[in-house]
């Protein structure tokens, strides 16, 4: 799905024979028609289309900044395919807050070095937090040299200048910004969903939670206008999405250092204000900047989902402290606890860290317990990642990976008690349902998504998708229910 913006602007008016200017996004519009020209050469070459592949392995706001790369890719005349195989060009959207995430990357070209020797047109490209670490750049460039192109998080509306300049290059194009305060609107997107989409209202993280590698990948937190988010909420209406999911990684922090501050709960009143739009979601929310007032806009509003991700990480606040989460184990029961007083029927879920340094069983029991007394709907967990340049990583009493698997055992059975107990609270009742997709193993049944965040399977057909239907929720089967529609 292609957002409208990319409809207004005419390549071909635009003069590929001057100087390029210096304005944004105005450069990349130039970048674009450049590529388009030799998008038009490889055809005559080849007798075809060059493809392109953007794989996605990080969080929401990776995959927004997917569907970025895939709308400026497909403006400039690529066709987009699923499957490396076949592509001339892949880009991998990397993440970086866990090593795994770092790990599966360099499995990954592993894999592609194969393609690219099937493959003579192949070109490679990686982007996202996991280049916006220095020694991760040292390794690309000893050992991984058929890498293409490399760019970060603080860059990617350059995208199409930097295309252009790998094109028809020999060896690496690199270009890392260490940080910037610049927001690049009006750049071309494609959807992965028609009728849904995340909107970006804020970029970067000032919380520096000690554990965490996002600060340093992200940069400083800066948040879009609401003026400009606001156009996006109904430019993308009017192309047919009906929910939306505002991202950041502390929502809850919105708007406090724009030349006109605004909080996160006047955005939503505004965002609720737009005609046409039947859902809102939100993601990421810090409990230490959780308002009352956004309290009660979600209570008041007839949009905003019935699903609240509060990150815990941990429920002792001894850890919590060592974690620089800025709240107590009592702040957080007493926040979930008001939260469930206040819209008794909202999920609560959640993210928690096991084997953080220097975590005893003692601080293993407090998170349990916390478990217990908020019954989150559902919660990932995760165990402790060391991150280079995070101050945790320099902390004494790195806990041994066997010992912590016992505890993440441990943890994750009490997560899904508690998860299964609050899905099943529905049965037999009747919800509102967005019918995301046809299933993929058998096209007779759909799969949709409840306010709450569950999702509910149900007959139905292809014309359903997009559509807000009323589901009987018939059988809960754990974490999500058979029904049928009404
Ligand atoms: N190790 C393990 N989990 C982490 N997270 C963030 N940093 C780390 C780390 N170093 C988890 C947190 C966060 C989620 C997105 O990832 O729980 O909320
Ligand atoms: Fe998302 Fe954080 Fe991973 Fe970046 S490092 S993709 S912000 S989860």
């Amino acid at each position: 799905m292609e957002e409208n913006i990319s409809n207004e602007i005419d390549f071909d008016k635009i003069d590929i024979k001057s100087e390029p200017p210096t304005e944004e996004p105005f450069r990349q519009y130039f970048y674009m028609a450049k590529c388009r020209e030799w998008v038009k050469d490889f055809k005559q070459r080849n007798g075809r289309l060059p493809k392109s592949f953007v794989l996605n392995m990080g969080c929401q706001m990776n995959a927004r900044d997917s569907e970025k790369l895939t709308g400026i890719l497909s403006n400039i005349g690529y066709e987009i395919t699923d499957g490396e195989d076949e592509a001339d060009f892949v880009i991998l959207n990397t993440c970086t807050v866990r090593d795994n995430a770092n790990q599966k990357v360099y499995g990954r070209l592993g894999e592609l070095n194969g393609c690219r020797r099937r493959n003579p047109h192949m070109k490679i490209a990686l982007c996202g937090c996991m280049m916006q670490e220095p020694s991760v750049i040292e390794r690309l460039k000893k050992s991984y040299s058929f890498v293409n192109l490399i760019f970060g998080t603080h860059n990617i509306f350059k995208f199409a200048e930097l295309l252009y300049m790998t094109l028809d290059a020999k060896g690496m194009v690199i270009d890392i910004w260490e940080d910037t305060d610049k927001i690049v609107e009006e750049l071309p997107v494609e959807r992965k969903y028609s009728f849904k989409s995340g909107v970006n209202i804020m970029f970067g993280c000032n919380n520096f939670c000690s554990y965490c590698i996002v600060p340093y990948v992200r940069g400083r937190e800066r948040s879009r206008k609401p003026e400009d988010i606001l156009r996006e909420v109904r430019r993308l209406v009017d192309d047919g999405v009906v929910e939306i999911m505002l991202l950041g990684q502390n929502v809850n922090s919105y708007g406090k250092t724009l030349e006109q501050p605004i909080s996160f709960a006047e955005l939503l009143r505004e965002a609720e204000k737009v005609e046409g739009l039947k859902r809102i979601r939100f993601m990421t929310s810090h409990p230490k900047d959780l308002s009352d007032d956004l309290i009660k806009v979600m209570k008041e509003s007839k949009k905003i989902c019935r699903h609240l991700h509060l990150p815990l990480q941990s429920g002792s606040t001894r850890i919590l402290n060592q974690m620089n989460r800025r709240y107590s184990k009592e702040q957080y029961l007493e926040l979930a606890g008001r939260i469930r007083r206040e819209i008794p029927d909202i999920a609560i879920t959640t993210d928690i860290i096991v084997g953080f340094p220097g975590e005893t069983k003692e601080d293993l029991e407090e998170t349990l317990d916390v478990v217990k007394k908020v019954k989150f709907d559902n919660a990932f967990t995760f165990i402790y990642s060391k991150r280079t340049g995070t101050p945790a990583a320099a902390m004494e009493d790195q806990i041994p990976e066997e010992e912590v698997k016992e505890r993440f055992d441990r943890l994750l059975k009490l997560v899904q008690e508690t998860a299964r107990g609050q899905v099943a609270k529905y049965q037999g009742s009747v919800m509102e349902a967005l019918i995301e997709e046809v299933n993929a193993n058998d096209d007779t049944m759909v799969t949709g998504r409840l306010s709450n965040n569950t999702l509910v399977h149900l007959p139905g057909n292809a014309s359903m998708v997009g559509k807000v239907v009323q589901v009987s929720l018939d059988e809960c089967h754990g974490f999500y229910y058979m029904g049928h529609p009404i």
